[in-house]
C-alpha cells in the first residue's frame, strides 16, 4: 500500500470503499488484482447505500385504518451504524417520527418513537426498516420521509418519499374510474359483437335472399334443372311424371 505507484489510487478507492478490502491490498501482487474488483464493485454498484420505498410509492388508506409505510434498504458494502429516521413533512416543516441506528447487518436496532400512533416493524435480517402507522386520520395526509445514512461511505444521505392519501371509502374514484373504463370496453366489446352479428344475420338474408333470386331466375327459365340441384331423386321424381 506504501509503493508509491499506487498509492494515489489507494487512497482513493479506500476513500469510497470503506475500509473493507483494507487487508487485501497489503501485500504485493494482490494490489493490484483489488484494485481491479474494487473498481468492478465501484462500477457495478455505483450506489453504495440504497433506500427504497417500493415500487409504488404511495397508498390510499381508509381513516381509522392502519397503514404499512414500507421501506428497505440495500449496500453492496455492507452497513455499520446505519442511522435511519422516519419524518413527517408537516406543510413544509419535517417531523421526526422515529430514528434508530443498525449497528451491524443482522443486529436489531434501538429505535426512538416520537409518535404515538406509529411502530417499528422492520427488521435488519431483511434491511426492513418500515413502521406501521395505526388509527389514521385525515391529517395524517402527507409525505413520509425514509432517510438512512451509512458512515461507511462518507456520510452520504439517502431518503425516499412514501405518499400517505386518506380517503373515506376506500377506492372510491380509482372504483369509478374502473367501471368507467370497464363499462367502456365492455360496450365496445358489445358493440363490436352486436355490429358482427347483424352484419352475419344480413349476410345470411342477402345469400338467402340472392339464392331465392337465382332459383327464380332459373325455375322461371326451367325448372327441372334447379329441382335436380335442390333434392336429388325427389325431384327426379317429380321432374319424370311432369316431363
Ligand atoms: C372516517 O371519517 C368519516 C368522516 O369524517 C367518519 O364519519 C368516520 O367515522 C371515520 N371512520 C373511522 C373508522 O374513523
Ligand atoms: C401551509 O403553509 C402555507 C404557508 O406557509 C399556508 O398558507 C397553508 O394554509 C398551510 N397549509 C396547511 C394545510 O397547513
Ligand atoms: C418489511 O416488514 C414488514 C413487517 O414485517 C412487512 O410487512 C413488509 O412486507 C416487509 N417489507 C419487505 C420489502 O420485506
Ligand atoms: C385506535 O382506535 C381504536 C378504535 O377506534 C381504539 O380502541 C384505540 O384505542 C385506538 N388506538 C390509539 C392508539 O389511538
Ligand atoms: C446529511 O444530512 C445532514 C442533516 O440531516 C447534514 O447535516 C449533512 O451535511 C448531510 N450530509 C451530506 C453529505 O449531504
Amino acid at each position: 500500500m506504501d509503493k508509491p505507484g499506487h498509492g494515489k489510487v489507494d487512497k482513493e478507492v479506500w476513500r469510497t470503499r470503506g475500509s473493507f478490502l483494507h487487508r487485501s491490498t497489503g501485500c504485493g501482487d494482490g494490489v493490484h488484482a483489488s484494485i481491479v474488483i474494487t473498481l468492478l464493485i465501484g462500477v457495478w454498484c455505483a450506489q453504495a447505500l440504497e433506500v427504497s420505498v417500493g415500487k409504488v410509492s404511495f397508498v390510499e388508506v381508509m381513516n381509522g385504518s392502519s397503514v404499512l409505510l414500507p421501506c428497505t434498504y440495500s449496500s453492496c458494502i455492507g452497513i455499520q451504524n446505519l442511522y435511519f429516521n422516519w419524518k413527517y413533512n408537516d406543510n413544509g416543516t419535517l417531523n421526526k417520527l422515529c430514528e434508530g441506528v443498525i449497528p451491524a447487518e443482522g443486529l436489531e436496532p434501538h429505535v426512538m418513537i416520537y409518535h404515538e400512533r406509529l411502530m417499528f416493524v422492520g427488521s435488519s435480517k431483511e434491511s426492513n426498516i418500515s413502521v406501521l402507522l395505526w388509527n389514521v386520520t385525515f391529517e395524517d395526509e402527507g409525505e413520509y420521509i425514509c432517510f438512512a445514512r451509512n458512515p461507511k461511505e462518507k456520510n452520504r444521505n439517502h431518503s425516499a418519499i412514501f405518499n400517505l392519501i386518506v380517503v373515506n371509502q376506500l377506492k372510491e374514484v380509482d372504483n369509478t374510474l374502473t367501471i368507467i373504463i370497464v363499462s367502456v370496453i365492455g360496450g365496445l366489446i358489445g358493440l363490436i359483437i352486436i355490429v358482427m352479428v347483424i352484419k352475419a344475420v344480413v349476410l345470411h338474408f342477402l345469400n338467402k335472399a340472392q339464392e331465392k333470386n337465382k332459383e327464380c331466375l332459373v325455375s322461371s327459365s326451367g325448372n327441372d334443372n334447379t329441382e335436380n340441384g335442390l333434392s336429388g331423386s325427389k325431384a327426379d321424381n317429380k321432374a319424370s311424371p311432369k316431363a
